[in-house]
């Protein structure tokens, strides 16, 4: 034997050398619910260990992550049921605690980056993230609404727009919308893969977003397709996005990895609710290691060729990387 590829396995040492994949803090962007009121953390059943937050709880939450070195976070609000309409005009509205969050959080903390979630869901008293008219989500129509909410985002201090509706033309149109009012700085990460997936169960838990009929397979992905992965890519990033996202991450490493290789700008990962709800169950049966289990899936994300991975396990596995 002439070759023995263990001889590069034979020390710990040997083995950070010859190691192809580093992931670090600032690798994580970390999901965060928010929620109206004060001194409200409340935790999310299907989600152990993530919560709905008040600012008030959140801003020494946020402290302690960034002395972990996460320094960036993605914001989605739990919307009272009662200011839910047809159209999300609370997504807008002056008095949107999002939207005073987001502010707060930037006033507090400059240096962070915040990312926003963009799409009708969370405000919608229909559940779906586009204008339902006579059971059809509505596609031209739902764009303003987007760009209204984006713009509102922006006024808020928002450092990057996440559009997550999967409605055709939406990048280009927020795009506009920000250029014209002034916010040529503001950037765009898009949803730009998303598949009609399983795994977004607990985040509708979380936000209680679940469509009220129906299903997204209008609009998501069908998990079956990976070459329409390079159109929707293509035409967000002709529509300006500066990031695109896959989303799920672990059942796509394929699509992650096909988006690295064709497009030149940064490809980010979603490691979705579902995904982590899975290892929260599993590790709390004794079944996995949790440490183990969460390095090896955020590592096979960046593996693949995400650049950066949204992940509830944030905030554990910045603490892990501190060990
Ligand atoms: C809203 C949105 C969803 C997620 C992020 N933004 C749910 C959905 O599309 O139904 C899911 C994230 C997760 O499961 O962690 N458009």
């Amino acid at each position: 034997m002439y070759t023995r590829p263990r001889r590069n396995r034979k020390s710990s040492a040997i083995r950070a050398m010859v190691e192809e994949t580093k992931i670090g803090s600032e690798h994580l962007i970390y999901p965060i619910f928010l929620k109206d009121g004060t001194n409200v953390k409340e935790e999310i059943s299907s989600l152990p260990n993530n919560f709905r937050w008040s600012i008030d709880r959140l801003l020494p939450e946020i402290e302690a992550c960034m002395k972990l070195g996460v320094m960036t976070y993605d914001l989605f609000p739990a919307v009272e049921e009662h200011l839910k309409d047809k159209t999300a005009t609370y997504s807008y509205a002056e008095d949107n605690f999002y939207l005073h969050a987001i502010r707060k959080l930037k006033e507090t903390f400059p240096e962070i980056v915040l990312m926003s979630d963009v799409a009708m869901d969370p405000y919608s008293s229909d559940g779906h993230d586009g204008l339902v008219e006579n059971g059809i989500i509505l596609n031209d129509e739902t764009l303003p609404i987007l760009s209204k909410m984006s713009l509102a985002q922006a006024q808020a201090g928002i450092d990057i727009i996440g559009p997550s509706d999967m409605m055709d033309g939406r990048v280009g149109s927020i795009r506009e919308t920000l250029d014209i009012n002034g916010f040529t700085d503001v950037s765009i990460m898009s949803y730009s893969v998303k598949y009609a997936s399983a795994f977004y169960g607990p985040f509708r838990d979380a936000l209680n977003s679940a469509p009220k009929h129906g299903d997204k397979k209008t609009y998501q992905m069908n998990p079956a397709n990976k070459r329409e992965a390079l159109l929707e890519a293509e035409l967000d990033f002709m529509e300006g996005a500066d990031m695109l996202m896959v989303k799920p991450a672990l059942c796509y490493l394929d699509v992650i990895h096909l988006l690295k290789e064709n497009f030149n700008i940064p490809i980010t990962a979603y490691n979705v609710s579902g995904e982590c709800a899975m290892v929260y169950a599993a590790a709390a049966n004794g079944w996995l290691n949790y440490d183990l289990a969460i390095s090896e899936m955020l590592l096979s994300m960046r593996r693949a060729g995400a650049d950066a991975i949204l992940t509830y396990f944030a905030k554990d596995f910045a603490t892990l990387l501190k060990k």
